[in-house]
């Protein structure tokens, strides 16, 4: 299944317009906020999907019943430009459980996806929750999901990003046979020939921290 939350008009859309806009982006600081703050709307659409379980509280003045989120999430973070949007989501999923994942893209004539570091923690029966802003080709995804199954077969699998191409949807349905909920705040129209997302916004991980050697 695949959400793409700017069908519907929301404030998320004035996060991502000003992530996306060339001259509003150039300020690092703002980027990262925002992306942020996207990552906190995410997280509170993820939220819907979990199993809740009704709880009594006693107010000062009576009781009453909430439902309350029964199962315990793990956010995944793929370094680095993930990091300010993972910020959001654990704004939000405050007592979670964080992995940490370090993979990058190798950029020549195949994209192919270079994975170095992970710590996890045991993932059996708990919803996996992977973020990454920028669903390009769905490389680093697939990869990512494979390692972590090392740590346990999770209860709910969901790939979180702000901005998702056709081409990384498909590929990822190529591969995973189980069932799986992509969350995009948009869909975009294609990758170009350096597989980067067009419109798109650049390299998220530029903008958030600069450019690597
Ligand atoms: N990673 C990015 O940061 N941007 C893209 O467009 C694709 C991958």
């Amino acid at each position: 299944m695949v959400i793409v939350l700017n069908k519907q008009a929301s404030i998320a859309n004035q996060f991502l317009y000003e992530m996306r806009h060339k001259d509003i982006q150039k300020d690092r600081a703002k980027f990262r906020h925002n992306l942020k703050k996207l990552g906190q709307v995410m997280a509170y659409e993820v939220s819907k999907s979990l199993q809740f379980k009704k709880t009594k509280v006693n107010t000062p003045l009576s009781t009453t019943e909430v439902d309350l989120i029964n199962e315990s999430p793990v956010l995944v973070t793929i370094l680095r430009a993930s990091m300010p949007f993972f910020e959001g989501f654990i704004d939000y999923f405050d007592q979670a459980d964080a992995a940490f994942v370090g993979a990058y893209r190798e950029e020549g004539k195949d994209i192919s996806v270079k994975f170095e570091y992970l710590a996890s923690p045991n993932l059996t029966d708990r919803p996996l929750i992977i973020i990454d802003p920028m669903l390009a080709t769905g490389k680093s995804l697939v990869t990512v999901y494979n390692k972590l199954l090392e740590k346990g077969s999770p209860s709910s699998i969901h790939f979180v990003s702000a901005v998702a191409a056709p081409e990384g949807i498909e590929y990822i349905a190529n591969r995973l046979n189980k069932k799986y909920t992509v969350w995009t705040a948009a869909l975009d129209e294609k990758l170009n020939s350096m597989s980067y997302i067009v419109p798109g916004l650049g390299d998220a991980g530029d903008l958030c921290y600069g450019q690597k050697e």
